[in-house]
């Protein structure tokens, strides 16, 4: 398949029909359900116990007599209770920093890090990138899947990587002004965070040799790519992964179309649930997205419920393989204001229509009496003065009353008076 925007594809994958992509799905499918069974005491108990069994699975849609697999299974075998491997056939391991109490850890073969190195370049690819190409990788490395799983896929590219990893954000514009890289890989919000000490050293953004930038691991909404895009005169693609399922590359979005993530269905087969019954949605519908791996040896995982809220729709750039909506939030970043649910990208979405304001912005949950309060705190744009600065919080508090339906406050900062991102940024702070 040639793609216009993004030249040849080296995938010949992504040339399938659907049906001939279902056919693979569901050979895939049944060893993977099999290989679980065979190989991971908690599939096989899981299925025993709901009397499902792997000769069961005949069609894709069998997937749904599978029991779920949820974050707290995994850290209840950890470390390495779910793989599927011998310890000696595991090449690496990742884990998932986890707020609260044990990491979730992951595995990978040989053959599992050469299929992501071959995901991220093929989503490399979708995002216009070349071989040849310098990318500058400011994804954190180490545990977090991010630096070292993008770093194999630049590399499986034929593009040159310079591991950066996250932090020291002096460091990443001396590097991005001196080593003249064609594109960039990090966080949204940590790419604002370099934006600004562009600027701080007195270079434009726009200026720079950046033409991609490849922006991951948190929601962010169409808003804020759109800022990106005129603030460092890039193209802006959304990639998205979870350590649980890979890492970065389980779907990435294609420069050409911009419309969501492609999801890579030939190694990763998707359903949205109703995140209350379990019971799956028709495409289009919005729910709880879950992913059963198809060719993963190490851990594979079976109906793992990831809790990031989206709706599977049709494929464009990559006709057989469906999108999935850019994510709204988590089910655990909801946050339910006096009855009223809503998600910082709400917030995020409104805050970015007025131009007096900026994208650097946190919000405090408070109890005010037997109420729960909730404060935008916004950082005013460096060029506007503080009166013009609360006069458009003024908008925003009224904007966010008649789109979401709750009242908040909305208090306004000076320029860098809020945290700046580094990698995934903490948005709120629940101070009840
Ligand atoms: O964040 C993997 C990754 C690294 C993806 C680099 C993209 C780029 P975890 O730390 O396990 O893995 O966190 C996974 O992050 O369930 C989502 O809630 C969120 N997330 C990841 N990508 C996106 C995205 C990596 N593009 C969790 N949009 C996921 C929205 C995302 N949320």
């Amino acid at each position: 398949m040639t793609d216009l925007a993004t030249g040849p594809v080296r995938d010949g994958v992504l040339a399938l029909s659907a049906d001939e992509l279902q056919a693979l799905q569901l050979e895939r499918l049944q060893w993977s359900v099999r290989h679980a069974w065979e190989n991971v005491p908690f599939s096989r108990l899981a299925f025993q116990r709901a009397g499902v069994h792997p000769d069961d699975i005949r069609t894709l849609a069998d997937v749904a007599k599978l029991p779920f697999t949820t974050k707290a299974d995994l850290r209840e075998y950890y470390p390495f209770g779910m793989f599927a491997v011998p310890m000696a056939e595991v090449r690496r391991i990742h884990a998932s920093s986890g707020t609260t109490g044990r990491p979730t850890v992951v595995g990978y073969t040989q053959t599992d890090l050469d299929n992501w190195a071959d995901l991220v370049a093929r989503s490399l690819s979708a995002a216009g990138v070349r071989a040849g190409w310098k990318v500058h990788n400011a994804y954190g490395y180490g545990l977090f899947t991010g630096g070292l799983g993008a770093h194999a896929g630049i590399e499986r590219l034929g593009a040159t990587v310079i591991p950066m990893s996250g932090g020291q954000t002096a460091k990443q514009v001396q590097l991005i002004h001196d080593f003249e890289p064609d594109a960039i890989m990090c966080t949204p919000t940590y790419l604002l965070t370099i934006a600004d000490a562009l600027e701080e050293a007195g270079i434009d953004p726009r200026s720079t040799s950046l033409k991609v930038g490849i922006l991951g691991a948190e929601p962010w909404t169409n808003e804020l790519r759109h800022q990106i895009e005129q603030r460092l005169d890039i193209d802006a693609v959304d990639i998205y992964g979870l350590s649980e399922v890979m890492g970065p590359g389980v779907a990435m979005e294609a420069a050409a179309t911009k419309d969501g993530p492609h999801i890579w269905e030939d190694h990763f087969l998707p359903e949205i649930i109703d995140p209350e019954t379990g019971v799956p949605v028709p495409d289009g519908e919005p729910g709880e997205l879950v992913f059963t791996s198809l060719t993963k040896q190490a851990f594979p995982v079976i109906r793992y419920r990831t809790r990031d809220l989206t709706r599977l729709l049709p494929g464009t750039a990559y006709p057989a393989m469906r999108r999935m909506e850019k994510i709204t939030g988590r089910d655990d970043d909801m946050i339910i204001l006096r009855g009223v649910n809503l998600f910082p990208t709400q917030i995020e979405e409104i805050a970015l229509g007025i131009e007096t304001l900026t994208p650097h912005f946190i919000l405090e949950l408070t109890r005010q009496g037997h109420l729960d309060a909730l404060t935008v705190r916004i950082e005013r744009h460096p060029d506007i003065d503080r009166a013009n600065a609360v006069a458009a919080a003024e908008v925003l508090k009224l904007r966010i009353k008649t789109s979401i339906g709750t009242s908040v406050g909305v208090q306004v900062e000076e320029p860098g008076a809020l945290p700046r991102s580094e990698g995934k940024y903490k948005r709120l702070y629940d101070l009840r």
